[in-house]
């Protein structure tokens, strides 16, 4: 409990405590201002250091390649060759650290970003903060995902109203559009999540405002239980994904490090190989669910009483969707199946 003083001298000797502390957080909050102020200046230098090492970098391999395009004429030694091959490599090692380094300097905002949120600075400077907002960004997902896969039983199995389906696409729009926003910031803040995923969801926004625009009718209703069933899976295969994704962001943690670390630590790779192979067979039966919406769309567009171009346009969208999202896990799956091999090959 907070002393409370009862006589006036009691009083005056509190005011003097209190006056004391007063100076001391004037202090405080002067010498945070003054840090605050250095580190604003170490960003600033440390940001253009960067950006003039990379010009000079640049400036450097375009010589390198010169001198060994001339290499008869020049009669580089073998040694010369050599040494040219090594700085090349070191070149290329030193732009993933700049590039490590730039996700804890602030930078100024991509398009998207600056349109949505205007050119406020979204860079978290530490490493806690930026693992906290990731981990928030994977536990959005899963409540959306489990508010998604209630819904969209609802609307398949119990109740058939068009409003009912329109607050359900209206829903998947405002979803995806948020994950546009978070993932756009989380690649400010140095993640490495491939552009066709970001660009995924792009699309899977417009899919579904396309849907929710899609007037009732014949047509609307020979493709809703596929749809609506196409939705549950996808929630159930994002319900794997999670556990998933932030596994490998735990044990990642655990480790102590991030993106140089995971391409040696041979438990966390031979772990994350298990889970992905294990996940693989649900990812790739809903790209071709997603195919097979598309064929059906096209085969309804075909059909005489189709007028809506509603479904032209989500056709499109789901065999943009198979297409992209086939192939890029494809290539995922090759990328880490070397690493793993590469791995092993290590440790024997
Ligand atoms: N959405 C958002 N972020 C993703 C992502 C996705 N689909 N796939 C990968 N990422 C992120 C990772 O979390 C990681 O982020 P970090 O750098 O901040 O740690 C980064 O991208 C690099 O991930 P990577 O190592 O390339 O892949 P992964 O092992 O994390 O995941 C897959 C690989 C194949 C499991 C994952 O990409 C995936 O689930 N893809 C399928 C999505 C899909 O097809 N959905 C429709 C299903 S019907």
């Amino acid at each position: 409990m907070l002393f409370s003083p009862t006589g006036v001298s009691e009083c005056f000797r509190e005011w003097g405590d209190i006056e004391k502390d007063y100076q001391q957080i004037q202090d405080t909050h002067r010498l945070y201002k003054q840090k605050l102020e250095e580190v604003t200046k170490l960003q600033v230098s440390c940001t253009a250091a960067i950006e003039r090492q990379r010009k000079k970098l640049k400036e450097l391999s375009a010589s390198l390649e010169e001198c060994k395009a001339k290499h008869p004429e020049q009669k580089l030694s073998p040694e010369d060759v050599e040494s040219i091959a090594d700085i090349e490599v070191s070149i290329g090692e030193r732009d993933n650290t700049f590039s490590e380094m730039e996700a804890f300097l602030p930078k100024k905002n991509g398009l998207y970003l600056t349109l949505v949120l205007g050119n406020v600075n979204v860079t978290l400077l530490n490493k806690q903060s930026k693992f906290a907002y990731k981990d928030e960004y994977e536990k959005f997902k899963l409540v959306l995902t489990v508010i998604l896969f209630l819904f969209s039983f609802t609307c398949r199995f119990l109740f058939s109203y068009r409003a009912l389906d329109a607050m359900f696409n209206f829903l998947l729009v405002w979803y995806y559009c948020t994950l546009t926003i978070r993932e756009s910031i989380l690649i400010n803040n140095g993640s490495r999540i491939r552009g066709w995923w970001v660009f995924h969801h792009y699309v899977s926004t417009f899919l579904s405002g396309v849907m929710l625009t899609w007037p009732e009718g014949t047509l609307y209703q020979m493709f809703r239980n596929q749809f609506l069933s196409y939705c549950l899976y996808q929630s159930f295969v994002q319900f794997l994904q999670y556990y998933y994704q932030s596994g490998c962001l735990y044990r990642l943690r655990a480790l102590g490090e991030r993106h140089n670390m995971d391409l040696t630590v041979e438990g966390f790779q031979s772990w994350m190989w298990r889970g992905l192979t294990f996940l693989l067979p649900f990812l790739f039966f809903g790209h071709f669910w997603q195919l097979y919406n598309s064929v059906t769309l096209f085969k309804m567009f075909q059909l005489p009483e189709c007028k809506e171009w509603q479904v032209a346009m989500c056709g499109c969208s789901y065999m943009v969707l198979y297409l992209g999202n086939f192939i890029t896990t494809l290539g995922v799956v090759y990328q880490k199946y070397m690493k793993n091999q590469d791995n092993k090959s290590k440790s024997l």
